[in-house]
């Protein structure tokens, strides 16, 4: 078989990761998919950028013709990020025979579905197993190693840059800033942070797991989100006191026919599984019918594993080019989308409220948590006295969204309510 030949869109943390894997394992590729494997052009932004991997000054180009359009390059591996335009290249790619290979989540998240029709018109394979999880074959695992199950939950740190936070912050009374800096520094974070510390890179990754997992068309608009950047120490403090470790989870839950999805900061009792996940690490746990609890663990983000999942895919498309199948495996969903409203969705709630340091104001609160028929589980009440205002911690048992809010709602309009500071989910 002749050598395949790449058009790598992007080369910088998950770019270079792939020339450095596609360089040092060529043994290894060329035993796997009987043919070398060369990368003929890189498109780039800058062509005088200092990069990290050995390249040819004429593999360089900013042109992205001079790999669309270009009749001997069998695959594009999109390692770029961003969404109109890129959409665009892997449309032109697609339709110029070229099969596909992305980590791009924000693009598969809000275009997928229409990037999958047009492969599998023009036969062609669209892989991006790298987009959720980094190193971890998570999609994979979904589609293949479970096809025959009916999962009813996924619950996942799929964030690597936000459980590097949280575990500083946590683990060593580090401030937010500095290590989101850090988490930058290291290659995790997107180019712009927002995405991941607001819980949207997270969003994304959920609504392909949703999607895959449920089989159902999940939009990202269908995933209630909310992020960690107002995340305090005091909060975690908090959480600890009371056995929780935070974590920014993202969690997917069929009952019956129905279906929620959700990113959120979350309280987990310190022995959750997903509790003890550490710095830039996933997981992902998966709760099928039939096998029962299953887990998947792994770095979610970085150059080489998040390059690991993008080769792998390489190496099933030039073996379905070997087989003759290329443009055959994507499954299309089999249920219509069906979404639980907020009556039908259950958390238990961890909330931190200021109150004027009055008698009686206690007994207020209850009140109203009861008429909404909300208990609780656990309450700590601390005097903090300088500011005249005690502080309320309460977890409460599990209660439906629409409780939860309606209490919200009624103890914002409580006189004696200086703030409700924070309220987080908490998981059993
Ligand atoms: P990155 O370090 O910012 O690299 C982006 C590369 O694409 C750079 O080489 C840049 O060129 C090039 N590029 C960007 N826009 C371009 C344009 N308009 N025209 C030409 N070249 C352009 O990004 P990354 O962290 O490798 O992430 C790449 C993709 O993988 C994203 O979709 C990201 O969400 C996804 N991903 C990343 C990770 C991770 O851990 N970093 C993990 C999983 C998935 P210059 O070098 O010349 O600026
Ligand atoms: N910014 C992403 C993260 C990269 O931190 O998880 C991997 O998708």
């Amino acid at each position: 078989m002749k050598a395949i030949s790449i058009g790598l869109l992007g080369l910088g943390t998950v770019g270079s990761g792939v020339v450095q894997i596609i360089k040092k394992h060529q043994d290894k590729l060329m035993h796997q998919v009987g043919c070398p494997v060369v990368i003929k052009k890189v498109l780039v932004k800058d062509l005088n950028k200092e990069r990290a991997v050995e390249i040819e000054e004429e593999q360089l180009t900013t042109n992205p013709d001079d790999i669309l359009l270009d009749k001997e390059i069998d695959v594009v591996i999109e390692v770029m990020g961003g969404i109109d335009a890129t959409k665009d290249y892997l449309i032109t790619a697609l339709r110029y025979g070229k099969h596909v290979v992305t980590a791009n989540k924000d693009l598969m998240a809000l275009h997928g579905t229409e990037l999958l029709t047009v492969a599998s018109e023009y036969g062609c394979d669209l892989f991006y197993e790298a987009s959720v999880a980094g190193g971890i074959p998570i999609l994979r695992s979904l589609v293949d190693g479970l096809a025959s199950d009916r999962i009813t939950q996924l619950m996942g740190i799929v964030n690597g840059t936000t459980n590097y936070i949280l575990t500083k912050m946590s683990n060593e009374g580090r401030s937010y800033d500095e290590v989101l800096k850090e988490a930058q520094e290291l290659g995790f974070a997107e180019a712009d942070p927002t995405a991941d510390v607001e819980g949207l890179d997270a969003a994304r990754k959920m609504t392909i797991l949703a999607t895959l997992g449920f089989s159902m068309h999940i939009d990202l608009e269908d995933v209630k989100v909310s992020g960690i950047s107002n995340v305090t120490e005091e909060d975690i403090r908090y959480g600890k006191q009371l056995g929780y470790t935070m974590k920014l989870i993202g969690h997917a839950h069929r009952e019956g026919e129905k279906v929620e999805v959700s990113v959120a900061p979350t309280f987990l009792p310190n022995n959750h599984p997903l509790a003890s996940v550490q710095n830039e690490y996933n997981a992902v746990y998966v709760y099928g019918e039939a096998v029962g609890e299953t887990m998947f663990y792994g770095p979610g983000a970085g150059s080489l594993p998040t390059a690991t999942a993008v080769v792998s895919d390489l190496v099933n498309v030039i073996k379905n080019l070997r087989l003759g199948v290329n443009g055959k495996s994507a499954v299309t969903p089999q249920y219509p989308k069906r979404l639980k409203d907020d009556s039908e969705k259950y958390s238990k709630y961890f909330l931190r409220i200021h109150v004027e340091d009055e008698v009686g104001v206690f007994a207020e609160i209850t009140s109203i948590f009861a008429k909404n028929g909300v208990s609780f589980e656990k309450i700590l009440q601390l005097p903090v006295k300088k500011n005249e205002v005690s502080e309320i911690v309460l977890v409460t048992h599990r209660t439906s969204i629409s409780n939860y809010e309606q209490s919200l709602q009624e103890l914002n309009d409580l006189s004696a309510v200086r703030e409700i500071k924070s309220a987080y989910k908490v998981v059993r």
